[in-house]
């Protein structure tokens, strides 16, 4: 059973409109998310000892939401990550976006799609935000209808992405939670075990911008595809953190993607995804400074995103394979294929999908939480966290495996 109530969050300055806050609640999960950049800001679930904590980093008050602040909780777009220096070329014609980031464009431009009020509607286990990006918004091309959902089916809350273009355009929707699976306001993430099924990152320069090299991760910092614990990890390979975007092996197909275990809770996230790749971010540029909920502070790795996406400034870097005849028969790389075509809908399949014209099927992100009991068998648990459609992401409670993250890491061999 899942419940859904609605209610007032806050006022924006300058009679622009109210926030309206969403609480999804089933026996496993709460999750509340509000209208403002379709912000999750509260997700409470249960350590091993049944005991609930909200692990995503986030401001008690709209006004946090409202200042300057690292994209708690928002779905950021029209292009999640960086444009190099704001610029593409598309049909001939030079786009220059809103720089917000040294010389880049980052997460949608200075007023992204964190940064505005959607229109909600109540869903039986679920909320839609909707919105239309005009034409020439932050400097894209086309007008953009967008539609973001988040349900809660049984323990796991999916959310959907799906946007409509009237002309050609870059989309990358993501969503930018930062969590601490201790609870939000624990200090550090460094005793966190993290797993990341890539093979390969993409390597950047000093403005974090992809410099074309597409690297093995063997015998690097970024080889986690066995569990590394992060403080641990970032020592021994003298890192001052992950801001990366790691290629995911290609397919439409929903796969693991990562997973990370705090040993001190028990409690275990996963991330499934269709999307070609993850920006690993472990809160490098937190410092400290922001006031967090129930009077939190969030210094350097106090909380880290997995941002499923299309590759860093793919619309540079990888060339975009725009719908024609023989789209189906090409072989495309795991790179970042991210072109809505006019009057196509688009989902976050990146471009394999724009060959058809429309799809029912989009992104989903999916976070999970069961409630196990003693006595299942890590088999059962192995597969009923493997059960979501699409792309997900499960929070578990771990009741009774002492390093459930090995299990389910045996279990995929
Ligand atoms: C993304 C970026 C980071 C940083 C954060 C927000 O994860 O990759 O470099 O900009 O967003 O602070």
């Amino acid at each position: 059973m899942v419940s859904v109530t609605r209610a007032v969050f806050g006022d924006l300055p300058l009679g622009a409109g109210t926030v309206e806050k969403f609480q999804l609640q089933s026996d496993q999960l709460r999750v509340d998310i509000i209208s403002w950049g379709c912000t999750i800001t509260a997700l409470e679930v249960k350590d091993r000892q049944g005991r609930a904590s909200d692990v995503v980093l986030g401001f008690d008050e709209l006004e946090g939401y409202l200042q300057k602040q690292p994209y708690f909780g928002a779905v950021v777009g029209r292009v999640a990550n960086r444009i190099a220096k704001g610029t593409f070329m598309l049909d001939g014609k030079e786009y220059k976006l809103a720089i917000n980031n040294g010389p880049n464009s980052l997460h949608g431009g200075v007023k992204g799609f964190d940064k505005v009020l959607w229109t909600p509607r109540v869903l039986s286990n679920g909320v839609e935000f909707s919105r239309v990006s005009p034409d020439g918004e932050e400097g894209y091309p086309g007008e953009l209808k967008v539609w973001v959902t988040y349900t809660l089916d049984g323990g796991e809350l999916v959310v959907n992405y799906r946007a409509q273009a009237s002309q050609t355009t870059p989309v990358n929707l993501t969503n930018h939670s930062y969590f601490n699976l201790a609870g939000q306001g624990s200090p550090n993430i460094y005793d966190h075990e993290v797993t990341i099924e890539a093979d390969a990152f993409l390597p950047v320069n000093e403005v974090l911008i992809p410099t074309g090299e597409i690297a093995s991760v063997q015998g690097t910092a970024f080889d986690l595809r066995k569990p590394v614990e992060l403080g641990k990890h970032l020592q021994e390979f003298h890192v001052n953190g992950f801001d990366h975007n790691f290629c995911l092996k290609g397919s439409k197909e929903k796969r693991f993607c990562a997973r990370v275990y705090h040993a001190g809770s028990g409690r275990v996230l996963e991330v499934y995804t269709t999307q070609p790749g993850v920006q690993f971010y472990t809160g490098n540029f937190l410092d400290g400074t922001l006031k967090g909920k129930s009077g939190a502070v969030y210094p350097k790795h106090s909380g880290f995103c997995l941002e499923t996406q299309s590759w860093p400034d793919a619309v540079n870097q990888f060339p975009p394979i725009l719908p024609n005849k023989n789209f189906n028969s090409m072989k495309i790389k795991d790179c970042s294929l991210l072109y809505s075509k006019a009057n196509s809908t688009w989902h976050t399949e990146g471009a394999r999908a724009l060959c058809q014209p429309v799809q029912d099927e989009y992104q989903m992100w999916v976070l999970s939480c069961h409630g196990y009991k003693k006595g299942v068998d890590l088999h059962t648990l192995y597969s009923l966290s493997c059960k979501c459609k699409q792309n997900f992401l499960c929070l578990l409670n771990s009741f009774f495996a002492p390093n459930p993250s090995s299990v389910f890491l045996s279990s995929h061999n």
